[in-house]
């Protein structure tokens, strides 16, 4: 009864699953697993020997108290049909699902739920979990929650209304930033000298440096570029360039993707 369901092993549930255990936050004998697919299943399974791997959803919801829903946005109202008629208001539902908000999940479940937005990063360990309490959680199921994704990142507590744009921030940054660095590599290849191979190899170490150098000197941004973008120097003329042209770029890049989530948006659960 105490244990933790994962429902869906794909990118994001099987990170979980892997995440939790490798971390050893729980034993094997504390998870469950559902996937609509035997291969994910079967992967599931090679992954971790011993694992309980169950037939159907609603098996799964009957025999855990905590349930994490890790499908596509457009997949949660069938499995919230299959898993909430086995579940008391004892158990919690925690939801992965991107624009599926607490007010819908709250109108399909009475007991405790909670919206959690992992990011890509923690399979090594890194970046920030988002997560948001629903009305009906209370201290031991919060915390049991943060506790959990703290053993896989860092966890930051979001009021439900600034879930998309801190979204964009900490789940789809990486992906974004990632675009950057292509391009990064890509402008330095093309400028001469370098592969595109070992341009990326630079890039990347370089993002990685400066986020660990901001992260452990305490500096700020503006703070780093006055060290490096001396006057005259060659820094400068790029950091003015970006300067220039980048605040109405990441503005229209933010518009788009809010747009984006508006279209997405599951409102309200329709049985
Ligand atoms: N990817 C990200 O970086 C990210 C970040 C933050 C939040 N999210 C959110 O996390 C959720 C999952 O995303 P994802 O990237 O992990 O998607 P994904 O790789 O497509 O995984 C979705 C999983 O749902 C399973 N599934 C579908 N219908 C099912 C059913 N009826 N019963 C059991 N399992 C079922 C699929 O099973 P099979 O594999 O067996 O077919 C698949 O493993 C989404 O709601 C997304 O918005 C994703």
């Amino acid at each position: 009864m105490d244990c933790l369901g994962v429902i869906g092993y794909g990118q994001m549930g099987s990170m979980l699953v892997n995440g939790f255990l490798a971390s050893g936050v729980l034993r094997v004998d504390e998870v469950v697993v559902s996937s609509k697919s035997q291969k994910s299943r079967d992967a599931c399974a090679a992954a971790w020997p011993g694992i309980s791997i169950v037939a159907t959803n609603a098996e799964l919801a009957r025999r855990c108290r905590m349930v994490i829903i890790a499908v596509r946005p457009q997949e949660i109202a069938g499995i919230l049909d299959e898993i909430v008629p086995v579940m008391d208001g004892g158990k919690h539902i925690v939801s992965l699902a991107t624009g599926v908000g607490l007010e819908g999940l709250e109108a399909a479940f009475t007991g405790p739920v909670t919206r959690v937005v992992p990011t890509v990063t923690s399979r090594v360990g890194q970046g920030t979990t988002l997560i948001c309490h629903g009305r009906q959680v209370g201290m031991d199921d919060a915390l049991r929650v943060e506790r959990l994704f703290s053993s896989i990142s860092d966890v930051v507590l979001v009021e439900e209304s600034n879930l998309p744009v801190a979204t964009f921030l900490s789940s789809c940054g990486p992906g974004l930033l990632a675009a950057i660095i292509e391009e990064l590599a890509g402008a330095a290849s093309r400028a001469g000298g370098l592969s595109t191979d070992q341009a990326l190899l630079l890039a990347t170490r370089m993002v990685a440096a400066t986020a660990a150098y901001l992260r452990e000197t305490g500096e700020t941004p503006p703070d780093l570029i006055r060290r490096v973008a001396t006057s005259g120097g060659i820094t400068k003329v790029g950091v003015q360039e970006l300067q220039r042209r980048l605040p109405g770029t990441f503005d229209e890049v933010f518009a788009a993707m809010l747009e984006q989530h508006d279209a997405l948006r599951v409102d309200g659960y329709r049985p």
